[in-house]
């Protein structure tokens, strides 16, 4: 069978880790994709950069925007981040020109995800983000596919691995916030600027992904009311302790009905966990996702969220439906349908537990 030619924008943690994964699994990925799954072109900022791998059988690039373009490639992989700039162009280029695209980028996809769901629409190509959200776990195929019958009363979870890796380490140990920071970045589970992480606007992004998904509703970045973990103190998280909690980041979405009218509440917050709680036991750089369906109850997603082996499992899954010949909807349903709904005033809530 004729391979599926991809090419990769960055090379860092993801883009390495996916090449580690296409090569080391070839033969089985090929088996499951019904045809072999190969790297023809690459790009990243700096040619000369020793990353540990033998890039020599791939043709390089210099301007990942015109990845696309190529005639040798069939799909192309951003791995590079970043809401606009060069992701963004290339996104477009790739879809424009009538080829699949799969990225790692929820920044992007948070901010631009309708503009670019809708281009791969009209051109009948796929775009595809397992990996954006929640590292490893497959949660995007869960909820729009595993899960597609249900309405969906409320999605909730540690969606940050950065933070969670930060407060787990910080409870066990009694490490330095600054300290344990570096460390997650060592890790490769950071974000390139670590305030995204840190200040709740990365859990922020993923919620705002999921809530359409889950809600058919159009992604409302904007209106996710975000607190992140850069204030709290070594001294909070001991006061959580002596009460019986952990403190968690969690992002929360669900559908708030007042007079008739349907509207979002999105918030990503640090909340006070129970010793009991299953999402008190989520440490490291694990994530966890709770999907409430109308009929098939609490479901809950758990695994690796952040880290080169587990987000380029996410990564390389996509290509492989890409392989079998899936599109689908990004979004579940086409961009026109999706709702407006408009956010929950702020400071509402209905007060259900977790
Ligand atoms: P990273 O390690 O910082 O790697 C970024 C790569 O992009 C580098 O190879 C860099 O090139 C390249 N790059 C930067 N600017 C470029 C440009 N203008 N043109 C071409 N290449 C450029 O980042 P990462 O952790 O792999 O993350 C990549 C994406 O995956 C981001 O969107 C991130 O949010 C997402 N993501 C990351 C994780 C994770 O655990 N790390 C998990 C899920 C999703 P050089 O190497 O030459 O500098
Ligand atoms: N910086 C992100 C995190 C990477 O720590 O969760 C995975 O999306």
């Amino acid at each position: 069978a004729e391979p599926l030619r991809i090419a990769l924008a960055g090379l860092g943690t993801v883009g390495a880790g996916v090449i580690r994964l296409i090569e080391t699994n070839a033969a089985l990925i090929a088996r499951r994709a019904g045809r072999p799954i190969t790297i023809t072109a690459i790009s990243a900022r700096d040619r000369s950069k020793k990353r540990g791998l033998d890039l020599t059988p791939y043709a390089w690039e210099d301007d990942m925007i015109v990845l696309g373009e190529r005639p040798d490639v069939d799909v192309v992989v951003e791995l590079v981040g970043g809401s606009d700039g060069p992701a963004l162009a290339c996104a477009r280029t790739t879809i424009e020109a009538g080829k699949a695209f799969v990225t790692a980028n929820k920044a992007m996809i948070a901010h631009h995800g309708l503009e670019l769901a809708a281009k791969a629409e009209a051109a009948k190509v796929a775009l595809k983000f397992e990996a954006a959200v929640a590292g490893g776990i497959p949660v995007i195929k869960g909820l729009r596919e595993g899960a597609a019958a249900n309405a969906f009363e409320r999605v909730y979870g540690i969606l940050n691995g950065t933070c969670n890796f930060i407060l787990s380490t910080m409870e066990d140990t009694g490490r330095d916030f600054a300290d344990v920071l570096a460390e997650a970045q060592a890790r490769g589970y950071a974000e390139a600027d670590p305030t995204f992480d840190i200040e709740g606007t990365d859990a922020a992004h993923k919620l705002a992904i999921l809530a359409a998904i889950a809600f058919g509703a159009r992604i409302d970045f904007a209106a996710v009311d975000t607190t992140g973990i850069a204030r709290l103190l070594a001294a909070d998280i001991a006061q959580a302790d002596s009460l019986g909690y952990v403190i968690r980041l969690i992002g929360v979405a669900e559908p708030d009905w007042a007079e008739g009218t349907c509207r979002l509440f999105q918030r990503v917050q640090p909340h006070l966990v129970p010793f009991d709680h299953p999402l008190a036991h989520v440490d490291g750089a694990t994530n966890a996702v709770v999907a409430e369906g109308n009929f098939s109850g609490r479901l809950l997603f758990q695994g690796a969220g952040a880290g080169d082996g587990p987000t380029a499992s996410a990564v390389v899954a996509d290509l492989i439906d890409i392989a079998r010949g899936e599109i689908g909807a990004p979004f579940s349903v086409p961009v026109a349908e999706l709702e407006a709904l408009p956010p929950a005033p702020s400071g509402h809530r209905r007060g259900r537990a977790y």
